[in-house]
């Protein structure tokens, strides 16, 4: 967390302060920490987990299990220009706003809000999700209406709700500028012609994927090294995998996602109105109220919780579940709970050691470091009024 802090003051002290010498940038070479440059100059990622079975061959909630497929195999230069792309508020309508506004290197890859801000100030709908993990996903969005990073991606950059850019403004302006020809230019050298949304796509799916957290007290507890949790912690896994709490059914080690929707009928904040999830892309009543199972990784970084961030903090989620099924669904709105969710009875101490677990899930040793300029130079930073 300190080491974050320090990344985003340094980018927003020098963000900005003198003009960009188009010169100055140049992509980097080498693949980032925890991948591989194979002969034909591709990252691959890799990982103790790739020794373990599949998930497929064993039970829900072993701790050695395999991870799902991934995507990787982008060059370095993709990956390092997708990070500028991912800090340059360029590529929003009015300049404003970048992807790392609302999926902050320093907030967990999120931006602490119960729901996301838009460009003209709108409320999104909805809390920004970590970026943590991505590569493994299938499914984007909540409401899980994307299947790939690259379709994702139009999602936040043409909503007005969100970064309120059309896509001939983006690629006038990436094509207006020299810097982002000259850098689209090596990471994409076999094409010809002006930079095509696509490569937009490409590189911001490369960087995306680069962002990777497999590497936190657990896992190394998982890989051998037994006090790498304390009692707290393991008696918290404990319950966490026990099918009293039934935690990892939908949040599945390692990744502690299924990919599954699921509706589990957590509550709206207070004047919200109901939000239907996945009924909405998937046409299933079945799905109303249906959201994608989040990761649990870094989920000490990123309160608040829930699609909709009405929870404050984790003890809150977990004391949540250990309601009874339904305690908060909507009396008027019919919900097929899953039949996961159900009444567990944990004790408090328990709830306390599943919240003392979620903490050994927290591991940033890849957070990306932020461009202390970008090259549309613009002013790189954060939102600041949320710090
Ligand atoms: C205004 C804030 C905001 C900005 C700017 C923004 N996002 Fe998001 N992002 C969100 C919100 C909110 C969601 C969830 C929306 C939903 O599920 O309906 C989201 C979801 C995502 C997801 C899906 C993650 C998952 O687990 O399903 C990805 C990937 C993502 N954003 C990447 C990006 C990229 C790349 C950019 C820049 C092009 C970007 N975002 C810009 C707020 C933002
Ligand atoms: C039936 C599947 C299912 C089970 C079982 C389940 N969850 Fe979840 N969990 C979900 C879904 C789906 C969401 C998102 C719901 C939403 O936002 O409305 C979620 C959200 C969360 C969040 C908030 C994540 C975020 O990024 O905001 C936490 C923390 C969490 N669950 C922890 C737990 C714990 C601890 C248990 C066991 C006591 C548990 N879950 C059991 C499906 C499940």
């Amino acid at each position: 967390m300190i080491r974050a802090l320090v990344l985003v003051i340094a980018a927003a002290g020098t963000a900005g302060a003198t003009g960009p010498a188009p010169s100055d940038f140049t992509l980097n070479t080498n693949c980032p920490p925890g991948f591989e440059k194979t002969d034909g100059g591709v990252c691959e990622l890799r990982t103790l987990y790739q020794f373990y079975d599949s998930l497929g061959n064993r039970g829900l909630g072993g701790t050695r299990t395999g991870l799902p497929p991934h995507r990787d195999g982008f060059t370095p230069q993709q990956i390092d220009l997708g990070r500028y792309l991912f800090f340059d508020p360029v590529l929003s309508g009015d300049g404003t706003l970048s992807c790392a506004s609302c999926h902050d290197p320093a907030k967990g890859l999120s931006d602490g809000r119960s729901r996301s801000i838009g460009m003209h100030g709108e409320d999104a709908g909805r809390a920004a999700p970590t970026l943590w993990n991505v590569a493994f996903l299938k499914r984007f969005f909540w409401d899980a209406r994307a299947d790939s990073l690259e379709a994702q991606a139009s999602g936040p950059l043409y909503s007005p709700r969100e970064m309120g850019n059309t896509p001939a403004q983006l690629l006038a302006r990436l094509n207006g500028n020299g810097v982002y020809r000259r850098l689209f230019q090596q990471a994409f050298p076999n094409a010809r012609g002006p930079i095509a949304e696509q490569q937009v796509f490409t590189a911001l799916a490369a960087f995306q994927t680069s962002l990777v957290s497999l590497n936190s007290r657990y896992d190394r507890y998982v890989h051998g090294h037994d006090a790498a949790l304390n009692q707290r912690e393991i008696e918290g896994l404990n319950v966490f995998r026990s099918f009293v709490a039934r935690c990892s059914e939908c949040h599945t080690p390692p990744l502690f996602t299924n990919e599954q929707i699921a509706v589990i009928g957590m509550p709206e904040p207070d004047g919200h109105p109901f939000d239907v999830g996945a009924e909405a892309i998937l046409g299933s009543p079945k799905l109303k109220g249906g959201f994608k199972v989040p990761t649990l990784r870094n989920i000490a970084r990123t309160a608040p919780y829930s699609h909709s961030g009405a929870f404050d903090d984790l003890r809150s989620v977990v004391e949540f579940y250990n309601k009874g099924r339904g305690n908060s669904a909507p009396s008027d709105v019919p919900l097929y709970l899953h039949w996961h969710i159900s009444d567990p009875d944990l004790s408090e101490a328990e709830v306390d050691r599943i919240v003392d677990f979620l903490g050994a899930l927290t591991d940033e040793t890849f957070l990306p470091q932020p461009p202390t300029r970008v090259p549309s130079g613009m002013t790189a930073t954060h939102r600041g009024e949320s710090t």
